[in-house]
């Protein structure tokens, strides 16, 4: 059976295991151990924040800063249409609505002529995605959001280390949530980080994460909350990856940028969007297909070539339980450049272990297909 390339397997390494060992050895195995402080510590410097809170997943880090930020029943939170539906999970947890709004062409991301005409009495947050690396147009929607005292909760989970005007993603809203799945640029199995400058909004999430333990007194719960924690394992491989992180992040734009070049020339196909200012750190390569041709055709023929690709994601518009959600576009009601996007994008091989004769071997395939 021929080796498969698989679409984004994790790098884990020698520091990994040692660190991981040593987590283990120590007895410190829950969510009390230097790993998490070390972690979290290196995670604010890199971010930019002042700081950076350890968290299980992505899903959950959404889910306790929106209720951290006292989001509810009654609430509206607009969300873009084309993002991984744990970012509309998170809102519906809370009990607030989910309002979808279109992505702009140029950037794949929330649209904020969109997010504009989607404001309502009710609106209480705007919940950006930096989506497959690329940073959503923050300039202009925390325009929007200062302009009407909004909150703005940055999804970071597919950018970490992504950049505008030098900023990183997850310190120009009022809190920004990581996620470090297996496949995320950094992994911790599973896990997530929220960042913020705002030291009322850390405590209350530290607070809320931590079943709403009273600071004086152990066993003193004041509230309703969640235990929401990342253990001390977790952090221990969290910070031996964090070390490689500006590693990882090159390794993927030079897997991005072998894609362009070994598929130059090859009509109607086009790549992530890149845009002045900022830098996408690719955390996947994106292939989008002209003219309406499916994404998931392409797919599954490359997968009979032993080659694992994943079409993009589903819009959010599309999902039963989402389908009955206001949605709206720069231009009217719906959310046709999602649609567009949905069908014609695929995620080839981006794992940051790829060497550069696997890439060509996928550029090949798609010449051979596309
Ligand atoms: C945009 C986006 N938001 C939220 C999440 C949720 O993160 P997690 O899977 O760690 O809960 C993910 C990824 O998994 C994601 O891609």
């Amino acid at each position: 059976m021929p080796v498969r390339i698989p679409v984004a397997a994790p790098v884990i390494g020698e520091r990994e295991i040692e660190y991981v060992t040593d987590a283990v050895r120590s007895g410190w195995v829950s969510s009390i151990g230097p790993y998490v402080d070390k972690f979290e510590a290196a995670f604010a410097a890199f971010s930019g924040t002042r700081h950076a809170i350890a968290v299980m997943n992505g899903t959950t880090a959404l889910h306790v800063a929106l209720h951290a930020m006292g989001v509810g029943p009654g609430h509206e939170v607009i969300i873009p249409d084309l993002t991984f539906v744990g970012t509309a999970h998170a809102v519906l947890q809370t009990g607030a609505e989910v309002v979808l709004v279109d992505v702009d062409e140029r950037t794949w991301c929330m649209d904020p002529r969109a997010v504009e005409r989607a404001l309502s009495p009710r609106t209480r947050a705007i919940m950006p995605v930096h989506l497959y690396g690329l940073p959503a147009d923050m300039n202009a929607i925390l325009e929007i959001a200062s302009a009407r005292g909004l909150d703005v909760i940055e999804d970071c989970a597919e950018a970490h280390g992504a950049t505008i005007d030098g900023r990183r993603v997850g310190s120009m809203g009022r809190i920004g949530a990581f996620s470090f799945y297996g496949n995320k640029i950094i992994t911790t199995g599973e896990g997530g980080m929220l960042t913020t400058s705002d030291d009322g909004l850390a405590a209350r999430v530290r607070f809320l994460k931590d079943h709403g333990m009273s600071k004086e007194r152990r066993y003193l719960h004041t509230e309703l909350a969640f235990n929401y924690r990342m253990t001390n394992l977790q952090a221990a491989l969290g910070l031996a990856q964090f070390e490689q992180i500006e590693a990882f992040i090159a390794k993927k734009r030079q897997i991005l940028a072998w894609y362009r070049e070994g598929l130059r020339g090859v009509p109607g196909i086009r790549f992530n969007p890149e845009q002045p200012g900022m830098l996408n750190v690719a955390w996947m390569s994106c292939l989008v297909l002209d003219a309406g041709r499916s994404a998931q055709e392409l797919g599954a023929k490359l997968s009979e070539r032993g080659i694992d690709t994943r079409p993009f994601f589903l819009p959010m518009s599309e999902l039963p339980h989402l389908a009955g959600c206001r949605k709206v576009s720069a231009n009217g009601p719906g959310c046709p450049v999602a649609g567009r996007l949905s069908r014609s994008g695929l995620n080839l091989p981006s794992g940051c272990g790829l060497q550069r004769a696997e890439i060509d071997q996928v550029c090949e395939a798609v010449r051979a297909l596309v």
